[in-house]
Order: C-alpha cells, then structure tokens, then sequence
C-alpha cells in the first residue's frame, strides 16, 4: 500500500473510505451545537457533515457513538458526494508512555487496513487534525500499523478471482505536509518485519539452513553488506564442535554466516547481532511431543529477525559498524544424531556435556558468540527462541531480557517500546551458575527443572568474554496462531523493529 500525505480539505476529496478519528469532547459538542444551531457542529465533523450533507451529530448519537476509545461507527453516504464512507473512531486524549502511544496509532493503523479489507475500498483517507503526527514515531507507528496488518502470508495458497488485497493508496490529510522520510521510515520498518515474517512462515523444508544462507547472500548484494560463509568443513577448522554436534543428525548441512555493515567513515564502535537458526527443531533423541513440535519451523525468528534489520542497516546506513551472525542448523534425529552424555568442545575451548538434545539453541549460539567475540566489538545482542520456560514465565507478549550492562538492557527496553514489543529485564542469576556444572565436562546444556530461562541464559553468558551483552529470549512472542491487529497469525517478525530503534539509538 502506498502511503502519501496531502494538505487537501474535505469538500475536493475524493474515496472510498475516510477515517476520522473524534474526541469524546468533540462529538459531545457536536450533539450539543447541534441542537442548538440547527445542526451546525465544528471541526472534522463539522467538515464532513458539510460535504455529506446530512445530520452527523444525530447519526453517531444513534450509533451510540460517544468517541470514547475503542468505539468506532461506519457511515455510508450512497449517491451524495465524493466521500462514499466514513469510520469515525474514538480518540483518547490522556497522555501515555512511549508505548501506549506508539500502540495506539499502531491500532488505529490496523483499524484502517482491516476497515478497508472489509468495505473493499482501494482509497482511503486518514483526516489527522485530532492526531498528533508531528511526533515522528507515532507517526512512524501509524504506518507500521497500517501495513504490518495487511501483511498475510499467500505463498501455498492458490489465488483466488475475486480477491480483494487490501487498499492500494492510503492518503494522511493534514494542514500541513506530514514528515515523508518518517513514512519512508516506517515503510522500511514494516517491510523488514514482513521479510522476517516471510522466513518464519515458509515451510520448514523449503527454508532449510542452505536457504537461510542464500538469503543472506542475496540480503548481502541488495544491501550492500558483506558476507562470509562457514560451511561445515570450515566450522570443523574452527572448532565449532557445538553447531556441529546439533547439526549431526540432519541430512542439510549447517552454515554460519556472518553479515557485515561498515559505515563509509571508519569508526571504532562495533555492534554485533547474534540470531538462533534452527529451521526445524524436533528436540534431537530428547524428543518433543507432536503438538510441541507442530510451531517448531519458528526456531530460526531470532535469524530471521536479525537478517531483517541486517538488510534494512544496509539502508539507514548508521555511522558505526554492525554484524550479524547466524548460526543455523535443522535439529533431527538420524543414526548420527547427537545422544544425551556426549561431550563436545565449543570453538572458545570449553566443554559440554549435551544432556538434553532439545537444548540445541543454546548450542550454536555458543559457537556464534564465540566467533563474535573472537571477531572483536563493543556489544553483542542475541535472539533466540531459546526456552519454553520463558514462554511459562512471561506469556506470549513479553521476550525475557538478560543483560551483563545495565545501559544496553535500558535501551534495549526503551527501543522495544517505541517498537510495540515489550522487553522484560530478568536476572542471570550467580545463584544458579552451580545448576550448569557438569560432572565430567566444563558445563552442560541443562539446568534444574525450575528457572529454565535463567539457566539457558548463564550458559550463554559462558561464551561472553568482554563485550556488552544482551540475550533477547523471544520463544514467548516469536509465533503466534491467530491474528491480533498488526499481529498476524504465524511469525511475527519479533525483534526487528526493536533491533532497528536500538541501532538507531545507540
Ligand atoms: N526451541 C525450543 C524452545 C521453544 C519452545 C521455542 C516453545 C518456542 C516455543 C528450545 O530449543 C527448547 O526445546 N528448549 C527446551 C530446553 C530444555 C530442554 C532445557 C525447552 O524449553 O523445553
Ligand atoms: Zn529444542
Ligand atoms: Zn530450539
């Protein structure tokens, strides 16, 4: 959908379909006025009631419509003007937080597409005197909203004749031109989810760990990054024995590949993203049930997500450099497959015993952490649909957050709110650091049956040696399966927008 703004008033425009977002004080007054002057009301509605000719005040009081949040009333206006439909939608006005805000123009970003799907309008109109779009991001939100909810994932399905595909031009009227390098912006944003959402939602045979990597070859020529790719026989020469012991029992041969960003000006500060690649996870010999494994395609969101941002970074061109390293690999089981008791080496040196073959993720983060570090830079921040436990914790809406750095889990926190995904600081606990010793290895992959995030999250923090370093657990809200506004049914594409405020933040 094109998004494009004009300064044009109601009485030249022409549509399908014009949103109107009112104030409760607005269609009180309106009612009001209109009783005593004979109809006549002011503002937007006043406006719209000029050029449809008819009794608005009386026709929401009848809808029972008051412009309370979460109200909305849909007009028809057949054969009278230009403006074929009105959806007047209730507009809070109270001040919220960063994230209530961006969430509120998200929503009504997803009223708009869902409206226009419905009504079949390809023109639609946003009238923006009640909204406060010079803040750029709850104008970046209201674009993102917008197209993130027209998002659906068609690629096993057959076309049908009659199908409507959602508006094709969305118009922001306004009495003065609204921010275009913001619109761009949120354009970006909300494509990149869809790309990550793309990934997550392809048939885990068709997006095995070698499409991964071609992905990130073709993200490397489009956004003009650089790539390196380790294949088995090179991670064998790195040591990588923990991506290695995963990758074991599949027939598709693992990858690390590593993204590169470097700004035009030199510059000492290096970021680097770390995202979990398991195309399929079916547990390995430590088995899953069948309904556990029925969403496990979404084992490789935190790949998709940093691939994403890795391919919009290209594009925002920050002034530092930015990695990103994706480690992927199926988890199955073969007669090669990894048993529980192995003990493998990791490319830093350190031992593992492998006790729960269902812990893979932590695996190959181990190797890609490990070569991020070795690799050298400030900060790392990795994504990962690591534990269930996290899910049990915090439900579908909260990713855990672990952090060595105060600062960094700031930020992060802070861009996930202007993001609409929420980030919850949880603790790498010192208590717990015993629950991964190993009799017999440096550590091993499974902790007690309690504090499983927690405990995923100290086995990474293994393999930090001296940078800044957040673990994203995003196993909650990675895969969702049914639609929710600008959530829709499959991968969501969690962490991208998050990841892309934080570089630009940083
Ligand atoms: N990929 C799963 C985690 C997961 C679960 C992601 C549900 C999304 C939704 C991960 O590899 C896993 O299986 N973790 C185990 C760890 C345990 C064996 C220590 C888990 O959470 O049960
Ligand atoms: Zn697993
Ligand atoms: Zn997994």
């Amino acid at each position: 959908m094109k998004i494009v703004s004009r300064t044009v008033g109601l009485s030249s425009l022409e549509t399908a379909l014009l949103v109107l977002p009112v104030t409760s004080q607005e269609v009180e007054r309106a009612g009001k006025k209109g009783k005593r002057s004979g109809g006549r009301i002011s503002g937007a509605l006043a406006e719209l009631e000029k050029v449809c000719g008819c009794d608005l005040a009386g026709r929401l009081r009848e809808l029972g419509m008051h412009g309370k949040e979460g109200q909305s009333a849909l007009l028809t206006f057949p054969g009278v003007g230009k403006i074929r439909a009105a959806l007047v939608v209730g507009w809070p006005t109270k001040t919220e937080s960063a994230f209530e805000t961006g969430m509120k123009y998200r929503k009504l970003g997803s009223l708009i597409a869902d409206t226009a799907k419905r009504a079949r309008a390809k023109q639609v109109a946003l009238h923006t005197a009640t909204l406060d779009l010079k803040n750029d991001s709850a104008l970046q939100a209201l674009v993102e909203g917008t197209l993130l909810t027209g998002y659906s994932f068609r690629n096993y399905k057959e076309k049908k004749e009659d199908e409507f595909e959602g508006a094709e031009q969305l118009t922001l009227l306004s009495a003065r031109p609204v921010s275009e390098k913001v619109i761009a912006r949120g354009q970006l944003y909300a494509e990149s989810t869809a790309y990550a959402r793309d990934l997550i939602n392809l048939s885990p045979r068709d997006c095995t760990p070698s499409y991964l990597m071609q992905q990130c070859k073709e993200i490397a020529k489009k956004s003009g990054l650089r790539v390196e790719v380790f294949d088995r026989k090179a991670l064998e020469k790195l040591g990588a024995g923990a991506l290695l012991a995963v990758a074991q029992g599949s027939e598709e041969p693992p990858y690390l590949v590593k993204l590169v960003y470097k700004p035009s000006k030199k510059s000492k500060r290096i970021i680097s993203l770390v995202g979990k690649g398991v195309t399929f996870d079916s547990g390995g010999l430590s088995i899953k049930t069948g309904p556990g494994m029925e969403s496990m395609k979404c084992d490789m969101s935190g790949a998709a997500a940093v691939m994403a941002a890795m391919r919009a970074i290209g594009q925002l061109k920050p002034a530092f450099e930015v990695r990103g390293y994706i480690p992927t690999t199926e988890n199955m089981i073969n007669g090669q497959a990894t048993r529980p008791g192995d003990v493998v080496r990791a490319s830093s040196g350190k031992t593992i015993e492998i006790l729960n073959t269902d812990a893979e993720g932590r695996l190959i983060l181990a190797d890609a952490i490990t070569m991020a570090e070795k690799d050298g830079c400030d900060v790392i921040v990795d994504l990962a649909t690591l534990t269930g436990a996290c899910m049990v914790a915090l439900g579908t809406d909260y990713a855990g957050l672990f952090a060595n750095d105060d600062r960094l889990a700031e930020k992060l926190t802070a861009a996930g709110d202007v993001s609409g995904e929420h980030l919850w600081r949880m603790p790498l606990a010192k208590e717990y650091k015993d629950w991964i010793k190993s009799s017999v290895a440096d550590i091993k992959n499974l902790g007690k049956p309690f504090g499983g995030a927690i405990t995923g999250a100290l086995f990474l923090e293994e393999f930090v040696v001296k940078a800044k370093w957040a673990h994203l657990d995003i196993a909650g809200p990675a895969f969702v399966d049914g639609d929710a506004g600008f959530i829709r049914r499959g991968g969501v594409g969690f962490g991208v927008r998050t990841l892309l405020n934080y570089i630009q933040s940083v």
